[in-house]
């Protein structure tokens, strides 16, 4: 029976999933896998026996992925399950950035005692007025599930639309609406559109891109949205273009003692995937990918080891193994099979950097002695038998 720790609380949908040879615990020190949604396992001791965890979300930057891939512990996303959720919340950003609607529904609750507040409202509305967004530029860096849709719906709306990102899938290619226009060099970007919102990944190659020097290329009066993480932006340098006139209004779903309360900040408590629908997808695909794990070894959106699916087990037997991508390992494995005389009818492996994953379906039911001998060999990380 596998047991399953959740560090934050996981739709039920998504739970009810697991079957009676899964067990829910509360305790980590005894899971088989972990799911999590925004909790830090960076500083979490996790036992041996832990072979995967699945982040209800896209953002994985709360799970140390490198230590986990040196452990086999294979970590999953949700990518896409939150999309719209994180998009609808954008498409009110934009609003929020470009009309003054907090300021102007503050007022109003502040102003609660006025008998007379009807009238008063018309004289001080003048102060809130905002601009509209149709026929503005929107800058959309990064075109992934959220930013394909977010730039999508921006065209909806009658924005003109420029997206940048050098690694898009062709699954979002295809997904993207012809008006977008295709932009190579991110700079076009900054220094031509009225509003930018930012939908990458956070990573070394990301942190901080969002610095001074792009914010000096970008146009007086620029609104800028960040849904994704908080260190993308170099926020100091941002409330400083605020304050000097430059930038209107940042837009955050990321609150930190540096930009809160901020004129000129909006932020919200991240608050991108707090729907109940989003919150449903993520937990069920979550759960999915857990359990295609567990029971056949398959792995899919993971984010430290590489995609690899054998389907379902028809031999006698299947091992999986974490290894590392270097020379020489599926010879050796093959060649354990071969000594023994025992046939591979079927073997998927993959690689991702510096990680590699096999699966080996055999011809034998006794699978466990194998796979102490598959342990052995340098540069093995996990063996498994799953069936
Ligand atoms: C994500 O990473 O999927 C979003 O930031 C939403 C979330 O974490 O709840």
């Amino acid at each position: 029976m596998a047991k399953i720790n959740c560090l934050n609380p996981i739709a039920k949908c998504g739970t009810d999933l697991f079957d009676a040879n899964y067990q829910m615990t509360d305790n980590i020190a005894e899971a088989d896998a972990v799911l999590v949604r925004s909790a830090s396992m960076h500083d979490l001791e996790v036992p041996d026996s832990l072979l995967a965890v699945a982040r209800a979300g896209a953002g994985v930057n709360n799970i140390p992925l490198d230590a986990y891939a040196e452990k086999g512990i294979v970590v999953f996303n949700t990518p896409g399950a939150n999309a719209n959720g994180v998009k609808e919340l954008v498409i009110a950003g934009l609003l929020l950035g470009s009309r003054d609607i907090v300021a102007g529904a503050n007022w109003v609750v502040e102003d609660k005692d006025d008998a007379d507040i009807a009238k008063t409202a018309e004289k001080q509305k003048k102060l809130y007025a905002g601009n509209e967004i149709q026929g503005k530029k929107l800058g959309v860096i990064g075109l992934g599930a959220i930013g394909c849709r977010v730039a999508n719906a921006a065209i909806h709306l009658g924005m003109e639309v420029w997206g940048y990102d050098p690694f898009v899938s062709v699954d979002a290619a295809w997904n993207l609406s012809k008006s977008v226009k295709h932009i190579k060099n991110v700079n076009d970007i900054y220094a031509n559109c009225d509003y930018i919102t930012i939908h990458v990944p956070l990573m070394d190659a990301t942190k901080g891109m969002v610095n001074e020097e792009a914010i000096s290329m970008m146009k007086d009066g620029v609104v800028v949205l960040n849904y994704s993480r908080d260190t993308l932006v170099d926020e100091p340098a941002l409330l400083k273009a605020i304050d000097a006139g430059k930038v209107h209004r940042y837009v955050t779903d990321f609150a930190n003692p540096t930009v809160v309360g901020h004129e000129g900040v909006i932020c919200t408590p991240h608050l991108g995937a707090s729907t109940a629908e989003s919150e449903d997808n993520c937990a069920i695909m979550a759960v999915n990918e857990i359990r295609d794990f567990i029971e056949n070894g398959n792995i899919i959106n993971s984010v430290n080891y590489p995609k690899c699916d054998a389907g379902v087990p028809s031999s006698a037997g299947r091992i999986t193994v974490c290894h590392k991508n270097i020379p020489n390992m599926l010879t050796q494995f093959t060649g354990l099979f071969a000594k023994s005389n025992v046939n591979v009818p079927d073997m998927v492996s993959k690689s991702r950097g510096d990680y590699a994953y096999t699966i080996l379906d055999v011809d034998t039911p006794d699978a466990a002695e194998m796979a102490k001998e598959l342990e052995a060999i340098d540069g093995v990380i996990r063996v498994r038998v799953v069936k």
